[in-house]
């Protein structure tokens, strides 16, 4: 049976939230935000961010595959494009958790080349033992060292996305 142990509960998550809403606020104030979700991992994390930015952005979605089970396949594929123009648009690129960086790293490249105004980086995990490239990672809630995280839209094999709180979870 796997085991869950919990890392951040349901307050640590929306507190932290709360906090990296306002930075966003401020640092977007008079600029031309558009939040870009990374599927699917993301999707809950961006649901409550967005909803704690004041000031007016917009919100799209991309999608972008890597693993397989708990460990990388090294393989990252495209499965949606944004529909939003972001030319001269500030993206701010939304993603659960940065691992090795080569999943965002080739997310990065993409973006560059619809001509962005800047593109930055949030996640709601940064996870630094396995990184392998260069991220800059302008907003982060939570910074962990290792370990294999389920829960608030973070998933094995497709399972735990549901859960509220995030686990670390043992095989
Ligand atoms: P990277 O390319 O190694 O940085 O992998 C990034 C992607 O792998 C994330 O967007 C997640 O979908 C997935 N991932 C990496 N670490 C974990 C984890 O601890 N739990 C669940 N998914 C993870
Ligand atoms: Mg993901």
């Amino acid at each position: 049976m796997p085991e869950f142990i919990p890392v951040f509960s349901e307050m640590e998550i929306h507190d932290q939230i709360k906090l990296i809403g306002e930075q966003i606020s401020n640092d977007y104030a008079n600029k031309d935000l558009i939040l870009v979700g990374i599927l699917k991992g993301s999707f809950i994390f961006l649901a409550d961010l967005t909803r704690r930015i004041t000031v007016d952005h917009k919100v799209d979605l991309m999608g972008a595959s890597s693993y397989e089970g708990a460990s990388s396949t090294g393989q990252i594929v495209f499965t949606k494009q944004p529909d939003l123009d972001l030319k001269n648009k500030d993206v701010l690129l939304v993603e659960d958790i940065v691992d090795t960086g080569k999943t965002l790293l080739k997310i990065i490249e993409f973006v560059k080349l619809l001509d962005p105004r800047s593109v930055k980086i949030c996640t709601l995990i940064d996870k630094h033992e396995r990184r392998e490239v260069k991220i800059n990672v302008d907003y982060s809630c939570f910074s962990l060292n290792k370990g294999f995280i389920v829960g608030y839209g973070l998933d094995y094999n497709e399972k735990y996305r549901n859960l509220p709180a995030i686990y670390d979870l043992k095989l």
